[in-house]
């Protein structure tokens, strides 16, 4: 796979939020939902890194960022891997739902050909940072109401809490319905397709899926089946 190389150039933080400002060559900067793969040579940890905006030398990287990242660190970078959200046509009204502590891997989604955009409110408990001025925002409590507005979600949630996609989607599920909507799945990746450790597997309905490599962003209805198993 082949290697570029970036420079952290700017660490941001906000509301407890650490983000990272990656200068990077435009072309492998990630789309939404996709990731590179950053490995700074002082810690030899490769990190997954997902774009929460486009910037004109690079992107600004969602956090998690390593602690140990400084301004001015040189990363080697490899990608975009995975899949990323696609954007199906004739949506109207998209629900963004953030179920971890942060939106930023979502933000992308509005920021994204603001022409052509449907009408979007974001669901989530996290904090507020970096959001549009005119993106509607609720707390997750108030995710059933989007259940007869939305015609398509897009959904962020930590691999290990998958349970939480199931507990909030359950009342949807007995809709009879078609259920419309893509996930991004993150955590832990340790040899993020390098090496098929599997660690990172995930159940879209009747069979086992890596997020690395299939994901991470999987239809929702397979994943919610996945779930139910
Ligand atoms: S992280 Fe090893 S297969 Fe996905």
């Amino acid at each position: 796979m082949q290697r570029y190389t970036g420079r952290i150039a700017e660490i941001q933080l906000h509301l407890g939020e650490r983000n990272a400002l990656i200068a990077c060559p435009v072309e492998i900067v990630p789309e939404p939902g996709q990731y590179l793969l950053a490995v700074n040579d002082d810690s030899l940890q490769a990190t997954p890194l997902f774009m929460a905006d486009f910037r004109s030398q690079g992107f600004l990287a969602a956090p998690p960022i390593p602690e140990s990242w400084r301004p001015g660190d040189q990363i080697s970078l490899m990608g975009p891997l995975g899949h990323g959200f696609s954007s199906p046509q004739y949506i109207q009204r998209l629900a963004l739902v953030a179920l971890g502590n942060t939106n930023a891997r979502l933000l992308p989604l509005v920021n994204h050909d603001r022409l052509n955009q449907p009408s979007i409110t974001l669901f989530s408990d996290a904090p507020l940072v970096g959001l549009p001025p005119d993106l509607e925002a609720f707390p997750l409590e108030d995710l059933g109401d989007s259940f007869n507005w939305a015609d398509f979600f897009a959904v962020d949630v930590p691999r290990e809490q998958l349970s939480i996609l199931g507990d909030n989607f359950r009342n949807f599920q007995r809709e009879p319905v078609v259920l419309r909507g893509q996930v991004l799945v993150h955590g832990c990746m340790p040899c993020s397709t390098l090496a098929d450790c599997g660690i990172c597997a995930v159940r879209i309905k009747r069979s086992w899926k890596l997020t690395c490599k299939d994901g991470p962003v999987f239809d929702l209805a397979g994943l919610l089946r996945g779930i139910a198993l």
